[in-house]
């Protein structure tokens, strides 16, 4: 099966989490595009969607999904389906390869639940090989390169990239990512840090990961 083939396979596995009647967290990129596609077909038994991008939105739209705004949420979501960019044995992500990290993480924490759908080349041992993405202001942003660099890693702008936010991301090359909660909790408070593509105080409930076998479920 291709990479494709396999993001389509957890898609439509990640269908059955979806509680009927109620609204659905739904990330951003290619895999969760499979997904938008498969929830178009069960539409009529969901109440709608909270969406975590403009291109999610969108494309959820498009299918005749309702959106719904975050900020009007009463209540917790029953579940949020997004990918990853990296996965570990413990359900610790980085995320933002789509330059939502921010938005993701909003809505996930809005989640009870949150159903990671991944092909198997997502899954590592440890988090880093991924190029890190940080959402920043920027002003701050060399600052922000600078105390990478004091941690022996590499931190580029990307270019011509700015969030639904407005705002510019780092990518940050040459980090082991042996401690995610720490990392995480660290870079979240220096000045100028949007968001930080470390997804451990909000990782992965269970992950549908797309293997050549079939769909395997981690938890
Ligand atoms: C977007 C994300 C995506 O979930 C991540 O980049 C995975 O994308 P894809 O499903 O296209 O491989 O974090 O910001």
């Amino acid at each position: 099966m291709t990479q494709d083939e396999l993001k389509a396979l957890v898609a439509q596995a990640a269908i059955e989490h979806v509680v009927p009647g109620a609204l659905v967290g739904v990330g951003t990129g290619s895999t969760v595009n499979h997904f938008i596609d498969a929830l178009a077909k069960i539409k009529d038994r969901i109440a709608g969607a909270v969406s975590s991008s403009v291109q999610s939105t969108e494309r959820l739209r498009r299918h005749g999904i309702p959106v719904v705004e975050a900020a009007a949420l009463d209540r917790p979501l029953p579940v949020y389906v997004d990918g990853a960019d990296e996965i570990d044995h413990h359900g610790y992500m980085i995320k933002g390869g789509g330059a939502a990290l921010t938005r993701e993480k909003i809505v996930a924490d809005l989640a009870e639940r949150f159903v990671c759908i991944a092909d198997e080349s997502k899954l590592v041992d440890t988090l880093g090989r991924f190029p890190l993405p940080v959402e920043v202001i920027p002003m701050a942003a060399p600052q922000i390169a600078r105390r990478f660099e004091a941690m022996g890693a590499t931190a580029t702008l990307r270019l011509g990239v700015t969030t639904d936010n407005g705002q510019p991301i780092l990518d940050v090359r040459g980090l082991k990512i042996t401690d995610p909660l720490a990392m995480e909790t660290e870079i979240n408070q220096w000045p100028g840090v949007v968001t930080v593509g470390i997804f451990a105080r909000h990782k992965a409930s269970l992950c549908l990961l797309g293997t050549a076998e079939g769909v395997r479920t981690l938890r």
